[in-house]
């Protein structure tokens, strides 16, 4: 019999080869190929084409049973899933370690339980003991949450079917999860995937919600095939500086509902508390004006966030190469803004280090940001500080062109709310918002020589 050929899987695309490679070669990752057994393949000689059950096709016009959804118990979790939880559906919850994943499913796992939803809650990390200290210490030690330390899909899905279809099931994680049918390690690509392949099957024939933690690598992805992302209903990311108290829920894909739509959390000593108001939070602590500070206001989603960016230049005297430093922003975005700077208001940062911080370690991705960024650095380079009751937005063009964006009024509207009169942004940006007036930059030139002259 023919040795059957060996196959190499990436963990990153899931991209097989038969050949072992440092690189992938179908998304470029490094040293993420693996060895896995193959999979049965069935012979070629069934025509697929007969044999079959014919399929009854369903009108689309017709109209469905409304999507039930249940509550979690927390505002911004049901919030950053599109309204709470689908009956049968799976959700995968990356996040760096420590973040606070089982801290968050705990909580909500608990309000479901108190609230008569069956809830079953299967810890491959840790042991019953462990958990207890924790639902202790979160003041949830009453509730009565079904939790299993296990590992085994089969000893999983054995109770699981045993039993009336619960509300929610929470799988802690699906890295430590192991099938039988499978050979290999837990958390390898294959385990991961036949895991979550039958764990999400049960999930849809009993309607119970699924929700799967899943382990986050260094650059940030769920561990574990690209697949996984696709098998699942939902991908929500918790994000957060574990250095900082914020928490950031938010939903990276949703059959059911919006994405980007976030969840705020703080984690204090009695778990995570839910934020309402973001906004107050991102600013507090702001005293006096210092130079190189600029309040932003965010979109995400439908829910505009005021958050302070901060830049620090500081001229170097040698001619060693300076550095450039972000956190919470796009390295390549303040390179081009840097750029733009230089190229279109003849400013020189050639010879200085730059750092750039979004303040409470909030991580931005809106490209309105632009306008704000270069203010912050601006004000740094100059060394004076911007208007203390302004904000600023607008997307710049390598032109050095202040552009529109989406959603100004509703930016105004909470930077008039939190006490902030004046706007710095692109022109042609909508109608006016009572208690904030709006100055329109039409090129980044304009603003350079505003801040410059500012006494
Ligand atoms: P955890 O939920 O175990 O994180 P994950 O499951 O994402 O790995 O959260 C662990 C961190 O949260 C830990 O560093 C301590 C902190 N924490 C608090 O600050 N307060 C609390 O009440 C709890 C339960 C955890
Ligand atoms: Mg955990």
């Amino acid at each position: 019999m023919a040795k059957p050929k060996r196959r190499y899987v990436c963990s990153a695309c899931g991209s097989v080869t038969h050949r072992w490679q440092g690189q992938c070669v179908d998304c470029s990752e490094w040293n993420t190929l693996s060895e896995e057994v193959p999979e049965t393949t069935f012979s070629a000689k069934h025509d697929l084409s007969s044999g079959g059950r014919p399929l009854d096709f369903e009108p689309l016009d017709a109209p469905g049973a409304p999507l039930q959804r249940r509550s979690t118990g927390l505002a911004e979790f049901d919030r950053a899933l599109g309204g709470g939880l689908v009956p049968g559906s799976a959700v995968l919850m990356g996040g760096d370690p420590g973040i606070g994943k089982s801290t968050l499913l705990l909580q909500a796992a608990a309000r479901i339980a108190r609230d008569g939803g069956t809830v079953v809650y299967i810890s491959g990390e840790e042991a019953a003991g462990q958990v207890r200290l924790r639902a202790d210490r979160l003041g949830l030690a009453g509730a009565p949450i079904l939790f299993a330390s296990a590992t085994s899909v089969r000893d999983i899905l054995t109770t699981l079917r045993g039993m009336a279809s619960p509300a929610l099931v929470v799988i802690d994680s699906i890295q430590t999860m192991h099938s039988d049918m499978i050979e290999g390690a837990p958390g390898t690509v294959s385990q991961v995937r036949a895991s979550a392949f039958e764990l999400i099957r049960y999930a849809k024939e009993s309607s119970a919600a699924l929700v799967l933690v899943g382990h986050v690598t260094k650059d940030g992805t769920i561990a574990g095939p690209r697949v996984l992302e696709h098998m699942v209903d939902v991908v929500m990311a918790f994000e957060g500086e574990r250095s900082h108290q914020y928490r950031i829920l938010r939903s990276l894909k949703n059959r059911f509902g919006p994405v980007d739509e976030i969840g705020v959390f703080a984690m204090a000593g009695a778990g995570l508390e839910e934020v309402s108001n973001p906004s107050s939070m991102f600013l507090s602590g702001r005293e006096n004006p210092v130079p190189g500070s600029a309040v932003f206001p965010a979109m995400e989603g439908t829910r505009p966030v005021l958050v302070e960016i901060q830049a620090l230049i500081v001229k170097l005297q040698s001619g060693a190469t300076p550095r450039r430093a972000v956190v919470g922003w796009d390295n390549g975005r303040l390179a081009m803004l840097l750029a733009v700077l230089e190229a279109r208001c003849g400013l020189n940062f050639s010879s200085a280090e730059v750092y750039l911080n979004v303040a409470g370690g909030y991580r931005l991705s809106d490209p309105a940001a632009d306008l704000a960024v270069a203010a912050a650095l601006v004000s740094a380079l100059a060394d004076k500080p911007l208007a203390a009751g302004a904000v600023w937005f607008g997307e710049v063009s390598l032109a050095g062109e202040v552009r529109p964006v989406a959603h100004a009024s509703l930016r105004l509207r909470e930077a008039a709310k939190l006490g902030f009169s004046e706007a710095i942004l692109s022109p042609d940006s909508g109608q006016a918002v009572p208690g904030i007036s709006q100055h329109a930059a039409p090129h980044l030139s304009r603003l350079v020589d505003r801040i410059f002259a500012e006494a």
